[in-house]
């Protein structure tokens, strides 16, 4: 199974890269990955305009099974209502094959901080019953990262979520924001950050980049050996991880 995570397009005139985005595009189109999840800043400031935009960009990506939720900047000018109408949910729960997704919104109109809320932990624990591999999908940092500066924007309630998601023995947290990518093991639970996908906004020397997922497991009962690696816009791959869980 292979699963593509990507994040911070920020479409929009200021930031948005064409070349990277379509050299991007060709190389995920080419792996034609089982499911694909974006986490975040899809668009600058949540304007109908990049919305529109950013909608066109990611149907020319070609996957049946799609995962988005909105970042900090989607919810800026109440953009929240463009993300529903074309995005439909911003919480959720979706499986596929033997894979159960779970995503929430952690953003908060025209604020930057992230929050999940004690109102969502019920629903979440009864989606990751059973024996899927588990991915939770949210926009801001679980665990500070490194090259963050003076780390403000992990979630407010980051601690009950991270026991949360380990008591219920997920496998797998996707999260952007930052535009570092990197990626935490914590109780054999991985958390993976993602950098920006094609957008102008680099931190330091990184380079846009997207990961690639590969887990895979012989039966139900079986261990999941999982790959994390990322993919730049040249194409080149770099193996970041490699873990049996
Ligand atoms: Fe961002
Ligand atoms: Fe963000």
């Amino acid at each position: 199974m292979q699963i593509v995570h990507l994040s911070d397009i920020h479409y929009s005139d200021a930031y948005f890269v064409p070349e990277i985005a379509d050299s991007m595009v060709d190389s995920i189109n080419r792996l034609g990955p089982d499911f694909i999840v974006i986490t975040g800043d899809l668009t600058e400031n949540g304007f109908s305009a990049e919305y529109n935009g950013v909608k066109q960009f990611i149907d020319r990506i070609e996957c049946e099974n799609k995962i988005l939720v909105p970042g900090n900047h989607d919810s800026k000018n109440a953009g929240y209502l463009h993300f529903e109408d074309l995005f439909k949910d911003r919480f959720f729960s979706r499986s596929f094959r033997n894979v159960t997704v779970v995503g929430a919104d952690s953003s908060q109109p025209d604020l930057d901080e992230g929050h999940i809320g004690r109102e969502n932990y019920g629903w979440i624990k009864e989606a990751f019953t059973g024996k899927d591999f588990k991915v939770f999908a949210l926009h801001h940092h679980l665990v500070p990262i490194p090259l963050a500066g003076r780390e403000n924007t992990v979630l407010v309630d980051a601690g009950d979520i991270l026991e949360l998601l380990n008591r219920c023995k997920v496998n797998l947290v996707l999260c952007g924001h930052c535009h570092i990518p990197w990626v935490w093991n914590l109780n054999n639970m991985l958390v993976v950050n993602a950098g920006t996908f094609c957008s102008s906004k680099t931190r330091g020397k990184t380079t846009q980049c997207y990961n690639l997922i590969q887990a895979d497991s012989e039966s139900s009962d079986e261990d999941w050996k999982v790959r994390v690696s990322r993919v730049f816009s040249k194409g080149d791959l770099e193996l970041v991880t490699e873990t049996v869980m």
